[in-house]
């Protein structure tokens, strides 16, 4: 047998190799973490990137900064991926002023009315950086803190995270620890599994804040995308976006997405809420039976084919149609992020609970273990 032959086998055996790694939307892909340097700190401090990849070759990224997830890359029906999720390519990005692009949040997500609570008999006031409400823990929330990061290597690539929020940070009582652990399942899923502990009585109330856009970030805007909410009530808000404390049915209102239903098929409509919100910023209440993880929303880009169904333990859900979104905030690529060009699906317990008795209950107390979770599943419809 001659060196020629040899070396058919051998190109032949590598070409079998190739397709199959790269068949079957990349089934035999490489999983594992990748670590990256993502930029530095004002004060020198390096903040890493951890690209987590699945058998699958889906892809996310997350920095220790705001634990932010900065991209996730995901197969289309004919196997084609794109970025879904906002963002930018650098640190650089996340340190100026943007509106929460794929950050946890923390350490009351979304609005505390008039920046104020009261627990056991005290006042906690908190900074007033949404008009008169407090937004998302404050303008130094848990998505500007750098979190401490530990790589977990296995069959399902992880990363856990972890912050203290020192007692009375912005104007919390408690020293509050906090835990979140993102995996990326050989499912397609990011799986994300919060917990926290204090050593005093407080509130605490995590979400993760990621833009999605199915058809690819800065591929057009999200009206066409298919929407389905699992609920069947909302909580309504005043013109400041501060839940008034009813719990209102969602049917015959434009809040109506327990049928799947084109974001923009309604969004304009002649309605209070909708013109309150400029569009989608609302809270859902989850229908569900008990505790455990329910399947909250689906959403569909008719195009691409891509969707993403989101499950949680959490009571409620913000949708928010990115309708503050002006094109002015310029991300990854170079991409000027435009009205309503991403969404945002954050599980959660009700905004400004805190000062609604009639809401579950947001509240921690020291020996207890606040743990919520949330799936982000990917796939292409059916
Ligand atoms: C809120 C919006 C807010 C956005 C931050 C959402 O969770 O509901 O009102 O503008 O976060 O950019």
């Amino acid at each position: 047998m001659d060196h020629l032959f040899y070396r058919r086998v051998l190109m032949a055996t590598f070409g079998l190799i190739l397709t199959a790694a790269a068949g079957f939307g990349g089934q035999g892909a490489k999983s594992g973490i990748q670590k990256s340097t993502f930029g530095k700190m004002p004060d020198g401090q390096s903040i890493e990137l951890y690209t987590l990849t699945n058998r699958k070759g889906m892809q996310v990224a997350i920095t220790n900064y705001g634990g932010t997830v900065v991209n996730l890359i995901v197969p289309d029906r004919n196997g084609k991926m794109a970025d879904v999720v906002f963002g930018f390519d650098s640190l650089e990005g996340y340190l100026g002023t943007e509106p929460y692009f794929g950050a946890l949040i923390g350490r009351y997500a979304n609005r505390i009315g008039n920046a104020r609570f009261t627990l056991d008999g005290a006042e906690y006031k908190l900074e007033a950086n949404d008009g008169k409400n407090s937004l998302h823990g404050g303008s130094h929330g848990f998505d500007k803190r750098v979190w401490k990061a530990k790589e977990i290597a296995g069959v399902e690539p992880g990363l856990e995270l972890t912050y203290l929020s020192k007692d009375g940070e912005e104007g919390y009582p408690g020293n509050l620890t906090a835990t979140v652990v993102y995996t990326l399942t050989n499912n397609n899923e990011i799986k994300i599994d919060y917990k926290a502990v204090t050593d005093r009585h407080t509130v605490v109330n995590l979400t993760n804040h990621s833009y999605f856009n199915l058809a690819g970030q800065g591929n057009g805007d999200i009206l066409k995308t298919l929407l389905m909410i699992n609920a069947a009530e909302c909580t309504p808000v005043d013109a400041t976006l501060i839940p008034t404390g009813e719990l209102r049915k969602v049917e015959g209102t434009p809040l109506d997405f327990r049928q799947p239903t084109a974001i923009g098929a309604r969004i304009n409509a002649d309605d209070e809420q909708l013109k309150f919100g400029k569009g989608y910023d609302h809270n859902f209440v989850l229908t569900r039976k008990g505790r455990g993880l329910v399947l909250a929303a689906r959403a569909v880009d008719p195009d691409s084919g891509r969707q993403l169904e989101v499950y949680t333990t959490e009571p409620g859900l913000q949708f928010y149609s990115g309708n503050f979104l002006d094109g002015s905030v310029k991300g990854k690529g170079g991409v000027a992020y435009g009205h309503r060009s991403g969404f945002c699906l954050e599980t959660q317990h009700f905004p400004d609970s805190p000062n609604k008795p009639n809401f579950p209950p947001t509240d921690l107390k020291p020996g207890k273990t606040y743990h919520e979770v949330a799936v982000f599943k990917f796939s292409v419809a059916k």
